[in-house]
């Protein structure tokens, strides 16, 4: 087991969502943001890479991780994340910030799911 693996799986038994179908999602969801999101984002450690760290964004004001240089769209965007917010986000960034510097869409909606889902556990 990785450190990153560890962390989460502590971050998940210490948020108290102790049900087996939750659990269950979420960790399916952090294996899904390895693959699809790992790339670009931590998120068990506060550190930015190509995009800001992912730690406690639900919940977060869009644009607001210390360090990381945003485009001035999604900076000045005023977007609270939550698991709407995200959602939308992630099925067509651009659709909803024009000029955001992360392009990439998630079209598949399951997946969508078990990353927000996971999102808000950490
Ligand atoms: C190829 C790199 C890349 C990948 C892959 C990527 N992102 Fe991003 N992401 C970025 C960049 C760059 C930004 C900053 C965009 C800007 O400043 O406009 C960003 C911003 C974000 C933000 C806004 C954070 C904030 O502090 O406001 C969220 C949320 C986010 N990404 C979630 C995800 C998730 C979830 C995935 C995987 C499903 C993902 N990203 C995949 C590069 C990426």
């Amino acid at each position: 087991m990785n450190k990153v693996v560890i962390a989460a799986v502590v971050s998940l038994a210490a948020s108290g969502h102790g049900t087996p179908a939750l659990s269950q999602g979420a960790a399916s969801g952090q294996k899904l943001f390895q693959q699809r999101c790992g790339a670009c984002h931590q998120i068990a450690t506060p550190r930015n890479g190509v995009g800001p760290h992912l730690q406690g964004v639900v919940g977060r004001t869009a644009g607001s991780v210390d360090g990381f240089r945003y485009s001035a769209a999604l900076k000045g965007s005023g977007i609270a994340w939550t698991t709407e917010t995200l959602e939308t986000f992630l099925s067509n960034p651009a659709a909803m910030v024009r000029e955001t510097r992360m392009t990439q869409r998630f079209n598949n909606a399951d997946e969508r799911r078990a990353i927000i889902e996971f999102l808000g556990a950490q």
